[in-house]
């Protein structure tokens, strides 16, 4: 998802609405995490593809990464980037023949991530993405970083990926993998990387537990779907919550298999049933009506699940039907 920050359709569509609407008040503003090379370069503004150099169309690519020096906070792209042509990473005897390395204590931690996985609006300061406050909030802050769960094969969890970094370098007990995979199988499809969409369906597929108890009393069955959040080191869903959305889709049938109940559904324009149990954020725009523009966001109308419980770790739904 790094590489095609920019050019993921998604995001070039949704940016241009922004620009259109706000008469180009946030193209920087967004292009700074989307193709921070673009920005600091002065390709962005315009935005678009048309002009804008190959590396820039890279997104956030290892230059960048490995050029920032200095982080001035958190959130909305806090990064600075040296111009010394130095690597910057997580090793201090790294030597190579081809450019300057030196040890980066940020690129250990998640405050490194943090500088763009926090978005703000910068008018009103409504959280829009919040991934590293959530971690930093959460249970996993004095455990696990982020490159633990992203940057290694473990998924949930620090594991060790032994090997060599470069060719020419020494074999290490580990060595931080880049596929920094999350949650979206949809862009990565759709941009042809079928190892990456796998990797996400089976990352979302670890991220949460199901359980299901169902009690009779009288007339009325009790049932009580229980949903852990037992993977993500964040809440769950976590990022852009306004646009993506979790919810449970629970049927229950009689002992003739017939349908007595069904929450959750889609509907045949491919909608969820406005009644199910939904995890998402629904923002409020300036007369406090929902709105998934992130730009007019004034207000947070809604925060359901796991988004409302400070630590996301587990959330338990009560239902009761007659029978
Ligand atoms: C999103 C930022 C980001 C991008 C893009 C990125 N890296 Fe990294 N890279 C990191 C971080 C962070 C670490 C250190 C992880 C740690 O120690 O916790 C790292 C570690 C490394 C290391 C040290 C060895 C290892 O893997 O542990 C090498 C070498 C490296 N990156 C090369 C590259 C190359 C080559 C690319 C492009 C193909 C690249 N990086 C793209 C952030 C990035
Ligand atoms: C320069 C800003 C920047 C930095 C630094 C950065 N990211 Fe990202 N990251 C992004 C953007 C922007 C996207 C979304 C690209 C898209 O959806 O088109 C993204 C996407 C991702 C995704 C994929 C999300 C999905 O929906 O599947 C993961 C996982 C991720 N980043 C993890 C990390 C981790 C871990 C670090 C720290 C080692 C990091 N990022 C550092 C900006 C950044
Ligand atoms: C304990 C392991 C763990 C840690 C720590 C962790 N993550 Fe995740 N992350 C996951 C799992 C599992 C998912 C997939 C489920 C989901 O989307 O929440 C995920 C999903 C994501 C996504 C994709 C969201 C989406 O809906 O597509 C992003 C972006 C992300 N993580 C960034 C981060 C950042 C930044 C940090 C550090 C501040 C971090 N993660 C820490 C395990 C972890
Ligand atoms: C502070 C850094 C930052 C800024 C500023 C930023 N984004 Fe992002 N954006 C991200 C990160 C990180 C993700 C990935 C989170 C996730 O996958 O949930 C992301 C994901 C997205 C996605 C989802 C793409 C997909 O394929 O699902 C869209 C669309 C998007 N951003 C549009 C925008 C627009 C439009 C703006 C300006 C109004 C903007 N972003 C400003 C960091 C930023």
């Amino acid at each position: 998802m790094h590489s095609i920050a920019y050019t993921d359709p998604v995001y070039l569509k949704e940016a241009e609405m922004a620009s259109r609407e706000t008469d180009g008040l946030t193209d920087t503003y967004c292009a700074r995490c989307h193709t921070p090379i673009g920005v600091l370069s002065g390709e962005v503004p315009p935005i678009g593809l048309e002009n804008l150099s190959e590396i820039s169309k890279k997104g956030i690519q290892c230059d960048f990464c490995h050029s920032v020096n200095k982080s001035t906070g958190i959130g909305n792209g806090a990064f600075m980037v040296s111009p010394d042509g130095i690597k910057r990473g997580p090793y201090e005897d790294s030597k190579s023949p081809y450019h300057g390395s030196m040890f980066s204590d940020l690129h250990t931690k998640s405050e490194f991530c943090g500088m763009c996985h926090d978005v703000n609006h910068p008018v009103t300061g409504i959280p829009i993405e919040a991934t590293y406050t959530e971690w930093k909030e959460g249970p996993y802050n004095s455990t696990t970083q982020c490159q633990d769960c992203h940057m290694t094969p473990g998924v949930t969890h620090f594991e060790a990926n032994p090997g060599k970094a470069s060719g020419i370098g020494p074999y290490r007990d580990n060595v931080y993998t880049h596929y920094f995979v999350g949650g979206n199988a949809a862009v990565t499809g759709v941009m042809g990387s079928e190892v990456h969409q796998r990797m996400a369906e089976e990352r979302l597929k670890s991220a949460a537990t199901l359980a299901l108890d169902a009690e009779m009393k009288d007339n009325e069955a009790e049932i009580t779907v229980e949903v852990t959040n037992a993977g993500a080191g964040h809440k769950l869903p976590t990022g852009l919550t306004e646009a993506r959305q979790a919810w449970i889709e629970l049927q229950v049938k009689d002992a003739a298999g017939k349908e007595i109940y069904h929450s959750g559904g889609l509907d045949s324009e491919g909608e969820v049933d406005p009644d199910a149990v939904i995890y998402h954020v629904v923002l409020g725009d300036a007369s406090g009506n929902p709105t998934m523009k992130v730009w007019e966001a004034e207000s947070i109308l809604l925060i359901t699940g796991y988004y409302q419980r400070r630590h996301g770790l587990r959330s338990t739904i009560l239902l009761y039907l007659e029978v």
